[in-house]
């Protein structure tokens, strides 16, 4: 994993510390990609079932997830306008189950530890930067599969025209938080939130 917690300031070669968001990209870019190639959501057989099932460990992984973020703090990790689970939910729905089945779901227990802000961003930065790629995925979907927001998308475009907004207003909130005496928890936090996820949909037997 490439990692960077400085950089030489090319006039006078005094280091300086590099922005939380570049240490954030730097050292999760190898997780990304791993986990983008692992997914089967780009792949050219994906079908439904296979769909169905990442849609079925991701309610697993944000439920659990959501929850840990809720019992921490009533901040921005809780906010309202980011609330995922009523889309997973939709989307489980639409795709067929009923509550008894989504009860019976498996939730991830393996979580990311979460006792800082600085851990927070850490796990939001992962969390709100996927929907980025669900902008790409989506597409995708609707397109293979012809699914889309209203029979078992929803997820994916979670934030629909606000995405662009709430991503930014993220970075304002890491840009605000950044220090170097926290940057690193943040980041450990991030690639800890990678980990747990793969760890997650490798138990759930959804990566290729
Ligand atoms: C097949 C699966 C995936 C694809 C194709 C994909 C694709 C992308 C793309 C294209 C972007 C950049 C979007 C932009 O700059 O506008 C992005 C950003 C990001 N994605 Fe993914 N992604 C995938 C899965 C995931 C997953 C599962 C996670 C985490 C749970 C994730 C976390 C992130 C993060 C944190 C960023 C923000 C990077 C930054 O700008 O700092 N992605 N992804």
């Amino acid at each position: 994993m490439v990692e960077a917690t400085s950089r030489q300031h090319p006039s006078d070669a005094t280091v300086l510390p590099l922005p939380v968001l570049q240490m954030l990209r730097m050292s999760t870019a190898v997780q990304h990609k791993a986990l983008e190639a692992r997914l089967p959501l780009t792949h050219p057989d994906l079908d439904r079932t296979t769909y169905q099932r990442i849609i079925q460990a991701y309610y697993g992984f944000h439920v659990p997830l959501q929850r840990l973020i809720a019992g921490f703090s009533g901040t921005e990790g809780a906010d309202p306008e980011r609330q995922k689970i009523p889309a997973l939910l939709k989307d489980l729905h639409a795709l067929g189950l009923s509550d008894a089945d989504i009860q019976r779901l498996p939730l991830c227990t393996d979580l990311p530890a979460l006792s800082s802000h600085a851990q927070l961003l850490g796990i939001m930065y992962v969390m709100e930067g996927a929907t980025l790629g669900g902008q790409v995925l989506r597409r995708i979907i609707a397109h293979r599969l012809g699914i889309g927001a209203d029979n078992g998308g929803e997820f994916l475009d979670v934030y629909g025209r606000e995405t662009g907004r709430l991503w930014k207003s993220f970075l304002k909130s890491l840009a605000d938080a950044d220090h170097p005496d926290y940057n690193q928890e943040t980041v450990d936090a991030a690639c800890a939130t990678f980990t747990c996820f793969e760890r997650w949909l490798e138990r759930t037997g959804v990566l290729l």
